[in-house]
């Protein structure tokens, strides 16, 4: 007997090694059976399995048929009709390409296909155990593929027994039946389990019914289209409004040439769009398609192919976060119903109670006497309040908007009545929104008007926030604030941003200081994160009165920004109630 220690191994357990990467469970072997039929161009697929696939996984189509030869090719290993040589993966339009997945199935498994072409008379059966052919004999069918795959893993016991519980592997094959209704609209899908039917999607059903179909309505109705083209990439789908985000990433599926893949940089693009919109542990529903020429992205990089490797990444992220961000400008005002639906009572954020955890400096009322701060000829001088610093962006505002009924109630809410709706302002939220959009479009663009202090504030701080000053003090200057370092944890304000003269700017710059503390300093979007809390601290608060022309033209700053609809947290900062609302509150409808 040979003492060599290193062999080669047999085909039989080298097909199941193989296997082994690309059957992983019974969800797998659906999805590379759906896969072909799409691929064969059926417009109607039937799958039906039996204990949750352990027992029998049988996917039916009406494609195009193999021919007898075909049928019999087509187990063998590395067999494709897809691909002739690498470089055809460069012109890529079919989800298989490998050649391996019939092989990979057949090894571990009882298989057996029956097919028939549309040109001829008889059909194929061909059976297969441990992916070796022992029956093949002409069967009749209609034009069509069905392959059933029988005791999956019985020759890999190993593999048997790493297989969840029923329910578990059941509700995988659902998941990956789910992802084929929702890219392909036109095409027919059942999903029966023993006898019950659990999904049906008809070929008549649209995208968004389909999403409501495996979401729910409370995903699918509160969802936008969206569809945009940049260069090489095309990006579209359906996505939440940002106020009616989830706690969980569920409702999120990404597509590329109408593959599901997994993408880190895919996912980095959606919540880009969403930046400043979500709140804390919230992420939004976002069913995405994109484009591209199949030599742009990389589909060779994973056993199942669920990882793709783009070549172009900053395009891609350009254009799917452009094709996102396009639409929110669209989106109406979140209508009051279904906000209740889809906010938790738990998300108002502590943002404005009083920092802890400092020593309030007494600070006197009259902020504007106090701080000496040069006055702006263009601001009337009457009503000057500690709210009113948004006037100082400002345009008076519009004289037909002034007709309009408009209130302040609970000191917080801006309340206009029209003749469909009441219309429901937050006017921190709202203000927070003004504020934030102008500091990052004024800081990317070195733009922000400073204005200097008559009598300069004096900031006396902790070692720790001294600490803090001292990291950011440069980003302070680019929002317009001019602070100098004065003597030991000492720091003088020369100047602060003309938007915020009326704002009580001690306590402005202490806050923001505190809050920084908690922050991780070295993080990249540091500068988003202080302009996000300078709105958030210098915007007019819960309780601060404000007259009719304030709130006028505090509606009117908001209507201009770009994304009105929610505050830099992302709550809400407007709420429709609708009369066909009420009319269903006083149970008229
Ligand atoms: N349902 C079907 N209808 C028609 N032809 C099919 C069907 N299933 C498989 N085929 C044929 O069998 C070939 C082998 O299928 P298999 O899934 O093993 O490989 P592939 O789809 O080419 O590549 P991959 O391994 O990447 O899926 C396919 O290329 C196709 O020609
Ligand atoms: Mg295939």
């Amino acid at each position: 007997m040979s003492d060599a220690k290193i062999h080669v191994l047999r085909d039989d357990v080298v097909g199941k090694i193989a296997a082994g990467e690309v059957v992983e469970r019974p969800a797998s072997v659906v999805k590379e059976l759906v896969e072909n039929s799409i691929d064969a161009g059926a417009d109607s697929i039937e799958i039906e399995v039996q204990s949750a696939g352990q027992a029998l996984i049988r996917v039916a189509d009406n494609g195009e048929g193999m021919s007898q030869d075909d049928a019999k090719a087509a187990c063998l290993r590395h067999s494709t009709s897809k691909i002739r040589d690498i470089t055809d993966l460069d012109r890529l339009n079919t989800l298989g390409f490998r050649g391996e997945a019939l092989s990979s199935i057949a090894a571990v498994s009882q298989m057996d296909l029956t097919s028939r072409t549309g040109t001829e008379e008889a059909g194929i059966y061909v059976y297969l155990e441990s992916g070796e052919i022992l029956k093949m004999r002409p069967a009749g069918r209609s034009k069509g593929t069905t392959v059933e795959v029988r005791n999956l893993f019985y020759n890999v016991p190993a593999r048997r027994k790493f297989l969840k519980r029923e329910s578990t592997e059941l509700a995988e094959i659902a998941n990956i039946v789910s992802r084929f209704i929702v890219s392909y609209p036109g095409i027919e899908f059942k999903l029966t389990h023993g006898d019950r039917m659990l999904m049906h999607a008809a070929k008549n059903m649209t995208g968004i019914e389909r999403i409501r179909s495996v979401f729910g309505a409370d995903v699918a109705d509160h969802m936008t289209e969206f569809s945009s083209s940049s260069g090489k990439y095309g990006a579209s789908g359906f996505m939440s409004r940002p106020s009616a985000t989830r706690k969980d990433k569920r409702a999120q599926m990404f597509f590329v040439n109408g593959r599901f893949v997994r993408n880190k940089h895919l996912s980095d693009a959606v919540y880009e769009a969403y930046r400043s919109l979500l709140e804390r542990h919230r992420h939004p529903a976002v069913i995405l398609f994109l484009n591209v020429d199949p030599s742009e992205v990389d589909v060779n990089v994973h056993p199942t192919k669920l990882l793709v490797k783009f070549d172009d990444e900053p395009a891609m992220k350009a254009a799917v976060t452009g094709a996102i961000r396009d639409s929110f400008g669209e989106i109406e005002a979140t209508p009051s119903g279904a906000m209740a639906a889809v906010v938790p009572p738990a998300m108002v954020e502590e943002e404005e109670g009083e920092s802890p955890g400092r020593e309030v400096i007494p600070e006197t009322t009259g902020v504007q006497t106090e701080f000496g701060y040069a006055i702006d000829k263009k601001v009337p001088s009457a009503e000057r309040s500690v709210a009113n610093a948004w006037l100082s962006l400002s345009e008076m505002a519009s004289p037909e908007a002034k007709r309009e009924d408009i209130y302040q109630i609970g000191g917080c809410y801006i309340v206009r009545i029209g003749e469909e709706k009441i219309t429901v302002t937050d006017q921190h939220a709202a203000h927070e929104r003004v504020l934030f959009e102008y500091f990052s479009k004024a800081a990317g663009e070195s733009s922000v008007e400073a204005q200097n202090l008559l009598f300069p504030a004096r900031l006396d701080l902790s070692a720790g926030e001294s600490l803090v000053m001292e990291k950011v003090i440069d980003k302070f200057a680019g929002l317009g604030f001019q602070i100098e370092p004065f003597g030991e944890r000492s720091y003088v304000v020369q100047a602060i941003p003309a938007m915020l003269r009326y704002s009580d700017i001690k306590k402005v710059v202490y806050d923001i200081l505190v809050d920084l503390s908690s922050c991780d300093l070295n993080k990249a979007d540091i500068n988003e994160e202080l302009i996000k809390l300078t709105s958030c601290r210098a915007a007019i608060k819960a309780g601060d009165p404000l007259n009719r022309e304030e709130m006028v033209s505090l509606l009117e700053q908001l209507k201009k920004c770009s994304l009105p609809f929610t505050c830099p947290h992302g709550r809400p900062t407007t709420l429709d109630i609708t009369v066909d609302e009420l009319e269903k509150r006083f149970r008229r409808k």
